[in-house]
């Protein structure tokens, strides 16, 4: 598929429909690669896609120019589902690559790139194409260390890169035909973004003199109509503000924790707090993780296992401990037979993340949870937003 966004400048990236795990992030749309194509006095292509794409990729530029032609490639980041197209593109070409000392030094430690030739730019620095001219402005850590991302002055289009992306497939490509942009853009967020989220209002600061009309990711969806949601959306997530809202992750053996969660969950309802809950043998990480971002309380359930947190907990806790959320209340329960275990594991990980804890006598529960164990676990949910750390 080919668009063009503006007078000579396209979209050509490659949609991805089959990819449903992208190093542990469940993606059940799909995704795409999105490459930009800008035909000027140079021709130059922004970004390529995941290395077993590259055969649609050079089919796409060969609608718009002859691929051999391509003056410049912009190497935003390196990561390969951006750079995995890269050998094959700059053999035909020849072109050279335009990128920062960093991600030179990470395409070298990637590629094979003795006969490539690099142009280096440094943040704030511009590259005259014809009557265009491309701004390169550094986002170390967003989200590794060699990310820029690529302004054209005249068109006013900002190439961000993995930025406001959305592992999302689709055929429609601007954000007012995609539906649940947002919800894709917030699980991206708190999946690829949240532990370097301190460094997003600087960007947005980086940004702000910067004219947009067209943000262009290298995920998902093209940001035309609902530019400043998104910037908007960005700087609240990276916030740490969380609404009065509760996240209760759980899992369970015999439907002892079940319970627990259930009747906590209820009292919660009925508090006046939003609910969300997910099972961690049903939900895939990257959903939990979206759930969790603004959320006051998180609540984690597991049975104890030989001493130990339920296995699919365990790996929850392990993945949300990597991404370093925002301060929370947390709040660890479970079932547990004679001995217990799983819900010291869950509290020492609130402790790494420096999350407040809330503790209750109720929380915990030798088997199976008897009709009052459970009352009091429902009253325990019902006041758990009057309870001070
Ligand atoms: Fe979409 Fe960091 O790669």
């Amino acid at each position: 598929m080919v668009l063009k966004i503006k007078d000579d400048i396209y979209w050509i990236g490659v949609i991805d429909w089959d990819i449903r795990e992208f190093h542990g992030y469940e993606t059940p749309s799909g995704s795409t690669y999105n490459s930009y194509l800008i035909k000027d006095e140079k021709v130059v292509l922004i970004d390529t896609a995941k290395h077993y794409l590259v055969d649609e990729l050079i089919m796409g530029i060969g609608k718009v120019v002859n691929p051999e032609d391509i003056d410049y490639i912009v190497v935003n980041h390196v990561e390969m589902d951006h750079s995995g197209s890269l050998e094959k593109i700059v053999e035909i070409s020849g072109a050279k690559i335009i990128t920062n000392e960093k991600a030179k030094e990470h395409l070298e430690l990637h590629y094979n790139t003795k006969n490539w030739e690099f142009i280096i730019v440094d943040s704030g620095e511009e590259i005259s194409i014809g009557k265009r001219t491309l701004k390169f402005i550094r986002t170390p850590m967003l989200h590794w260390p060699d990310n820029m991302v690529t302004y054209c002055k005249e068109d006013k289009i900002l190439f961000s890169n993995d930025a406001f992306g959305q592992h999302v497939a689709s055929s429609e490509r601007y954000d007012y035909e995609i539906e649940d942009i947002f919800n894709h853009a917030k699980e991206y967020f708190a999946n690829i973004l949240l532990p370097y989220r301190m460094l997003i209002p600087n960007v947005a600061n980086a940004l702000k003199d910067l004219e947009i009309e067209l943000i262009c990711p290298s995920h998902g969806g093209v940001w035309k109509e609902k530019i400043g949601e998104i910037i908007e959306k960005y700087v609240e997530w990276s916030s740490d503000n969380v609404e009065n809202k509760a996240v209760i992750v759980y899992d369970t053996m015999y439907k002892s924790t079940h319970k627990l969660a259930y009747a906590i969950a209820e009292g919660l309802i009925d508090s006046g707090v939003k609910v969300k809950m997910y099972n961690t043998s049903e939900t895939p990480l990257n959903t939990i993780m979206a759930g969790i971002l603004d959320a006051k309380y998180v609540l984690i359930g597991s049975p104890t296992l030989n001493t130990n947190v339920y296995p699919p907990v365990a790996k929850f806790l392990k993945y949300m401990e990597g991404l370093k959320p925002g301060k929370k209340i947390g709040v660890a329960f479970g079932s547990y037979g004679w001995a217990e275990g799983a819900t010291e594991v869950i509290k020492e990980v609130f402790k790494k993340l420096n999350f407040g804890i809330i503790e209750d006598e109720c929380l915990t529960c030798k088997f199976v949870p008897k009709e009052e164990h459970l009352k009091k676990c429902y009253e325990f949910g019902k006041n758990l937003s009057t309870k001070d750390i």
